[in-house]
């Protein structure tokens, strides 16, 4: 077996936060919340990040460091090793497969919306920041060239990075980076709360309203809502965690390394709906119309202006929303350095293509779909619908709640039932050396808990099952 490069500790779990954080916390959380209900959701959230996050990230990060391999390698080797043959060793290698292609389909719509973002750095040093609304926001993301040539932009410099071979660098810098983002979201937050009328939307937040679940779908929509983003949020079921865990030597303690990582992710995730939807809130409690009607994927660009300008003034609170937009684009490209990576290793591992040419290929790839995401806001596209939903939206409930639940069920089940939860349990305690208290819970969770809940969760989501 080739021998790998290992993270360190802290390393390991600064490179895993920095692919999990980005703008599935920022702005994917705070969205998702605030369309499907606040609090119930966040409820629904959290739980599934416990129940379902923790164990997974644990699960992928064990099979890549036994294998030592990613994604690909990781599962055919193990599953050769457990006696599979044929069909099944064709579909457990096949699950490999399937994270590369999430990740390249992620990377074409996440690159039109790191595109907006980077879009309204600019748009806060030329546009007085009381007068940011959601119309601008409309506008911003419906005309034709513009948010093209910024998801353009966004998407050279990942490619560039990844090229160059440059990631580790980048990495590296999100040491400080990224307290500085929750520092900074930190300060967002407690403007948006000091703001008058803000109170509303921390109750729509904190408190748990099952009407606002019906208002929102079903039951069942929201709950599959909340899985899609844990999944999303985490990063699971692409392959990121195993092949973060391939990079992690023996030694290592998998447990314990694992807890990290779901624990800031939410952290931002929750900082970032505390930025968000009190200030929303605030703003209607003014204008009088109905909050609710104002949350959607525009909120973060619109909140954050308006509270920063009504705590600081024009400008510095102009100075701030540039930092806050900046390093929003930064933790996006710490998540779009890392599907490149993993989209490109497959091509250069398995289809023999040369670094640099792996890496510009699935650039030009991604550029392609990405200006049919970024048109399917447009007149021009947004005819064409999905179940409701524009082409962007249909990708992204594609990858959330379908493709990654897929990757994630089938890791249960290859954990629980191939290669035996005690085999991964010999490898998350070093061989009986390190402590792991919640050995059988783990077991029970792989072989049924979390496939049972993944099934239900979707099954109903899809209104196929009612709750
Ligand atoms: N977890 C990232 C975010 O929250 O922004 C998105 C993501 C990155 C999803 C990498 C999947 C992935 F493989």
């Amino acid at each position: 077996m080739e021998k790998r490069e290992h993270f360190s500790k802290l390393g390991h779990v600064l490179v895993a936060a920095g692919s999990a954080v980005g703008l599935g916390n920022i702005w994917k959380f705070p969205t998702l919340a605030g369309q499907n209900g606040g609090g119930i959701f966040i409820l629904f959230y959290l739980f599934f990040v416990l129940v379902v996050g923790v164990p997974l990230i644990l699960g992928e990060s064990t099979i890549g460091r036994y294998a030592q391999k990613g994604p690909v390698d990781a599962y055919h080797n193990i599953a050769a090793e457990c006696g599979q043959k044929g069909f099944s060793l064709k579909f457990w290698t096949f699950l490999g497969f399937t994270g590369a292609f999430a990740n390249f389909i992620i990377l074409c719509y996440y690159s039109v919306i790191a595109g907006w973002i980077l879009q309204y750095c600019i748009k806060v040093l030329l546009v007085p920041l009381n007068e940011m609304d959601m119309a601008l926001f409309g506008a911003s993301i419906s005309s034709y060239v513009t948010p093209i040539v910024y998801a353009l932009v966004f998407l050279a410099v990942t490619i560039y990075i990844d090229v160059k071979g440059i990631t580790a660098g980048v990495e590296k810098c999100s040491k400080f980076l990224m307290p500085l983002l929750i520092v900074l979201l930190i300060v967002c937050a407690v403007c948006s709360l000091s703001l008058p009328g803000s109170i509303e939307g921390v109750k729509y937040m904190l408190i748990p309203n099952t009407n606002n679940a019906v208002n929102a779908g079903s039951m069942g929509y929201v709950a599959l809502a909340a899985l899609g983003q844990c999944f999303f949020s985490l990063s699971l079921g692409t392959g990121q965690m195993i092949t973060l865990g391939s990079y992690l030597g023996k030694d290592s303690k998998l447990a314990s390394q694992s807890y990290g990582i779901p624990a800031v992710d939410t952290g931002v995730a929750l900082l970032a709906g505390f930025v968000t939807l009190p200030a929303v809130f605030a703003v209607a409690s003014v204008t009088g119309i109905d909050p609710t009607s104002q949350t959607g994927p525009g909120m973060l660009m619109y909140a954050l202006p308006q509270s920063l300008y009504a705590a600081f003034g024009s400008t510095f609170g102009t100075i701030i929303a540039f930092l806050m937009f900046l390093l929003v684009c930064f933790a996006a490209l710490t998540s779009t350095t890392s599907m490149v990576t993993v989209t490109a290793s497959y091509l250069e591992e398995y289809k023999h293509v040369e670094h640099r040419k792996a890496t510009i290929g699935i650039g030009l790839g991604v550029a392609v779909v990405s200006v049919i995401c970024s048109l399917s806001n447009t007149p021009l596209l947004d005819s064409i619908t999905f179940g409701g939903m524009n082409i962007q939206d249909s990708l992204d409930w594609f990858i959330s709640n379908l493709l990654m639940p897929f990757g994630a069920f089938f890791m249960c089940v290859f954990i629980g039932y191939i290669w035996k939860a005690q085999n991964a349990i010999k490898e998350i305690t070093n061989d009986g050396t390190v402590k792991f208290s919640w050995a059988t819970g783990f077991k029970w969770i792989m072989m049924v808990v979390d496939p049972l809940i993944i099934l239900v969760v979707f099954l109903s989501g899809i209104g196929i099952l009612k709750f």
